[in-house]
């Protein structure tokens, strides 16, 4: 299946100039939704994940259903204040200004082998930063898997420490 099909392109949203990806129609469309996490489960197959990773909140739509497919347990990153109990943070610089994200300290053991899923891969901030938070518990991100690329935006430079993976990849 080409699930570039699948995806709405918005022109102008949020703002003038930007292409924006829809994954609202792929993820309506039964066969396509079902297409999507067996893909992207498949490429972890023989990978032993302990934890699948998604960063709020696209990547809650896309990590949560992998997870369960590979038999993994799911961790939310969310932005600050959102989880309740103990958390480790991690501030990272965006064109303007910066961004916090936050884990539950005990959400990840030290060695356990941990996937980072989310849909876009764009400058690659977001899920750089989960690596880190991951990281600093002990955990090792064996792979970081997203149904989008924006490839001319060179997110995968920033992650070239990583065993990146993505299913569509925009030029
Ligand atoms: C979008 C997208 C990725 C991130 C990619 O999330 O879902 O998580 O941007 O951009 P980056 O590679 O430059 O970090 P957004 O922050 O818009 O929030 P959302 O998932 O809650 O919609
Ligand atoms: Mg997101």
């Amino acid at each position: 299946m080409d699930l570039s099909k699948k995806i709405r392109e918005v022109q102008d949203f949020p703002k003038e100039g930007i292409n924006f990806k829809d994954i609202t129609t792929l993820l309506q469309d039964k066969d396509a939704f079902q297409y999507m996490v067996n893909k992207l489960a498949q490429e972890l197959e023989d990978l032993e994940i302990d934890i699948v990773v998604g960063p709020e909140s696209r990547g809650f739509l896309v990590g949560a259903p992998v997870a369960y497919k590979i038999g993994a347990g799911f961790v939310p990153v969310r932005k600050p204040g959102k989880l309740p109990h103990e958390t480790m943070r991690y501030e990272y610089q965006l064109e303007y200004g910066s961004d916090v994200l936050e884990i539950h300290k005990d959400a990840i053991q030290p060695g356990q082998k941990v996937a980072i899923l989310d849909d876009l891969l764009a400058t690659g901030g977001t899920v750089l930063a989960t690596a880190k938070l991951i990281e600093a518990l002990g955990g090792e991100v064996v792979s970081i898997n997203f149904l989008i690329e924006l490839a001319f935006l060179k997110g995968r430079d920033v992650l070239k420490s990583y065993h990146v993976k993505t299913l569509v990849s925009y030029d």
